[in-house]
């Protein structure tokens, strides 16, 4: 029989973060041109099914982005969930050199300033609909204004690592 340890933690942010690495995640990044500038916010906090009607989704930002301050008052964002195959382009939309994010990255500029990233699995045109304090983050609320499925299947992120989806064995008659 396993046994199950469930321990209290002194709030050590590294202790939360390896336990929190086990859940997987899609990865999505909100991107938006805004002031002559394009910018990119990657996160794996992102959550779809908030609410149907409205359509809404969120997104948790961590309070020390400097992204978020320059792209939070957009009329509209861009969100794409990446697709499999993404992995080396989602770290560099994340990487420290802002300037160099959209360097060599297939994009279409929509409505607002939105920005899509090509072969993504899913594309969302979004405004925000509410801003929550989280402790240290921000709990955005995006009210989804348009909606589009690509062919690619969505990358997954567990354990610090991107990974694919794989479907099990039918197990039909078992
Ligand atoms: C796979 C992955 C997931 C991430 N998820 C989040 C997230 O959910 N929330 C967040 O605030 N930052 C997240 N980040 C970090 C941001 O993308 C970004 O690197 C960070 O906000 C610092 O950049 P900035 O100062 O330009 O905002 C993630 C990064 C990676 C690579």
């Amino acid at each position: 029989m396993t046994m199950i340890k469930v321990s209290k933690f002194d709030g050590d942010p590294g202790v939360v973060r390896d336990a929190f690495a086990q859940f997987p995640s899609g990865v999505a990044v909100l991107a938006t041109h805004i002031r002559g500038e394009k910018h990119a916010l990657v996160a794996s906090s992102f959550m779809v099914g908030v609410s149907l009607a409205p359509c809404l989704v969120a997104v948790a930002v961590q309070k020390t982005s400097t992204t978020w301050e320059l792209i939070k008052d957009a009329g509209a964002f861009g969100v794409s969930i990446f697709g499999k195959g993404q992995g080396d382009l989602t770290r560099k939309l994340a990487s420290k050199d802002r300037a160099a994010r959209f360097d060599k990255v297939a994009i279409e500029v929509g409505d607002s300033g939105a920005i899509f990233i090509e072969d993504a699995a899913m594309w969302l045109q979004c405004s925000t609909h509410v801003v929550s304090e989280a402790g240290d983050h921000w709990l955005i609320m995006l009210e989804v204004k348009k909606l589009g499925v690509g062919k690619n299947e969505a990358l997954v992120w567990h354990g610090r690592k991107f990974r694919e989806l794989a479907e099990l064995p039918s197990v039909v008659g078992a």
